[in-house]
């Protein structure tokens, strides 16, 4: 294959990319799009406080115009995300009482499933709910407001609003099986799947060092997928973009049957939130990068 899309789907499996709607407009950023990637998940345009700046005005036309491009190019879509204690307006940041949190929380999760309904093949319902260095859940409005059940109720109420979607936990630091916070997601994992709490899948978000994936990546992978659900590598990069390092990471996940896909965070390095670092697989004039050959050749 000559192209990480292809060469993904040779094993069943998609590549895919974050991308920013404000960048569709720049003809080098959309030909390595469409020509590479098979997967989108919008970096910023599906989060709350673009969607609902106020309580009850949804604002869906910059995650529209990603997703109509995704559609009209046949790649599929990842949402992200619905429940998160980052790029939160204040307006919910500031709601101190249960009743109404939980109803906004579960309003903001049917209005904006069921907007994109049908046109997304899996939801990051919850992000980022637990601490680092640590097996419990993170501060945030939700946690101290809600308690602990607040994750399982926004995995509810997803699957009712959208039953064919599957529904992600997606987190950054939990790929490093020793880490504590690998361990409590995964607890949280075993014990939805124990209840039936429906949960499809998990989203290792995957913001490497220089040293690319921690020793024992793979080993998470298998674990968390043998609690009977995907794993996806959610927003691939890694500072400086070795080859190595980029190699080792698409070969962890083509060793783990559930491993179903990677996305890369950003096309160009000059589309990177790691400003500086140039982790991504094309350098700022979209040129293919040794990292980019590495990963193709590893797929
Ligand atoms: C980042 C975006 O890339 C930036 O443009 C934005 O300013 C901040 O958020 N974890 C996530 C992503 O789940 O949504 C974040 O994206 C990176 C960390």
């Amino acid at each position: 294959a000559t192209t990480l899309g292809a060469a993904a789907a040779g094993s069943g499996r998609y590549f895919g990319t974050a991308v920013a709607s404000g960048r569709l407009g720049d003809s080098t950023y959309s030909t390595i799009l469409d020509r590479e990637f098979t997967m989108v998940t919008p970096e910023n345009e599906m989060k709350w406080d673009a969607v609902e700046p106020s309580r009850g005005s949804f604002n869906f036309a910059a995650g529209d115009s990603i997703v109509n491009h995704a559609s009209a190019h046949g790649q599929k879509m990842r949402g992200h995300t619905l429940v998160w204690h980052s790029q939160l307006p204040n307006w919910v940041g500031s709601i101190t009482d249960a009743t109404t949190l939980r109803s906004v929380m579960n309003n903001h999760i049917t209005q904006e499933m069921t907007h994109y309904k049908g046109k997304i093949y899996a939801w990051d319902v919850v992000n980022e709910a637990f601490a680092d260095g640590s097996t419990q859940h993170r501060s945030s409005v939700f946690q101290n407001v809600l308690g602990n059940g607040f994750i399982e109720e926004a995995f509810r109420t997803a699957r009712t609003v959208d039953p064919s979607a599957k529904l992600c936990y997606n987190d950054y630091n939990i790929e490093n099986w020793s880490d504590a916070k690998t361990q409590g997601v995964y607890s949280m994992v075993k014990d939805f799947r124990s209840r039936g709490v429906p949960i499809d899948c998990v989203g290792l978000q995957s913001h490497f060092g220089a040293g690319g994936p921690p020793a024992g990546f793979q080993t998470t992978l298998s674990n968390f997928a043998a609690l009977g659900v995907d794993v996806q590598i959610t927003e691939l990069d890694i500072a400086q973009a070795s080859a190595t390092a980029y190699a080792n990471t698409v070969k962890a996940c083509l060793n783990v049957a559930r491993c179903t896909g990677i996305t890369a965070w950003g096309i160009r390095d000059s589309d990177s939130w790691r400003t500086g670092e140039n982790p991504l697989l094309f350098d700022n004039s979209g040129n293919k990068k040794p990292a980019y050959s590495a990963a193709l050749t590893a797929m």
